[in-house]
């Protein structure tokens, strides 16, 4: 194994802002009169906006949505979102994961981002945390969300690193079938973890430090 990469999704990793997506999910679907809850709304980690609101709508009852109606819903919902969002400050991000990045970099790894959002570096400016990443891949430059693996690829194109040199790190099931089929490393946090899909299991952030030596 000769890692020399990292590539971190964004929601679950390095900020939680699943409070946030399902907040304005609810919200969303609360004013078409659509069922969703916390059950539904796992079911969205690592999913694009328009594929979230495919499963979002599995429960709607109504007459068939045009696709222009879908792209109003999917909008109002990112208005809602990112209303939640300007909450966010440096605070949001921990100290372990800010020193774990900065020392990750020490070591001599390149960091890239790998998130299916087209928020994430509104996010990462919100949380002051931009220039702790040597690229960006996120929602922005994909066609395809995760379990596809274009945002991983892209991400270690961007790093100018072979796939198989990259370690990426997940909270996700979809991420974590994104990162072994773009033939990198995974890593698990959260709830990736209990798919025992992924070549590592993390118990704290700061557990990359073990395994990046
Ligand atoms: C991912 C989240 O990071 O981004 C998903 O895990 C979300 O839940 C996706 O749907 C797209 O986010 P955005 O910000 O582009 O709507
Ligand atoms: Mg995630």
């Amino acid at each position: 194994m000769n890692l020399k990469a990292v590539i971190f999704d964004l929601d679950g990793v390095i900020v939680f802002t699943d409070k946030f997506h399902y907040q304005a999910w609810k919200k969303m679907a609360d004013e078409m009169g659509i069922y969703f809850d916390e059950v539904i709304n796992n079911r969205l980690r690592g999913v694009s906006r328009m594929d979230s609101l495919e499963i979002v709508l599995e429960q709607y009852e109504g007459e068939p949505l045009s696709q222009e109606k879908k792209q109003q819903l999917a909008d109002r919902k990112n208005e809602t979102y990112r209303e939640l969002l300007k909450t966010m400050t440096p605070a949001d991000v921990s100290k372990e994961v800010r020193d774990t990045l900065r020392e990750i970099r020490g070591r001599g790894y390149k960091i890239s981002l790998g998130s299916s959002s087209k928020n994430a570096k509104f996010i990462l400016e919100r949380v002051n945390l931009l220039s702790a990443f040597d690229a960006i891949s996120d929602g922005t430059n994909i066609t395809k969300s995760k379990p596809e693996p274009e945002v991983f690829l892209k991400g270690a194109e961007f790093l100018g690193e072979k796939p198989e040199n990259c370690l990426v790190v997940e909270d996700a099931e979809a991420g974590i079938e994104a990162g072994i089929s773009g033939g990198m490393k995974t890593a698990a946090m959260g709830d990736a973890v209990k798919c025992q899909k992924a070549d590592y299991t993390l118990t704290t952030f700061a557990d990359l430090l073990k395994i990046l030596i």
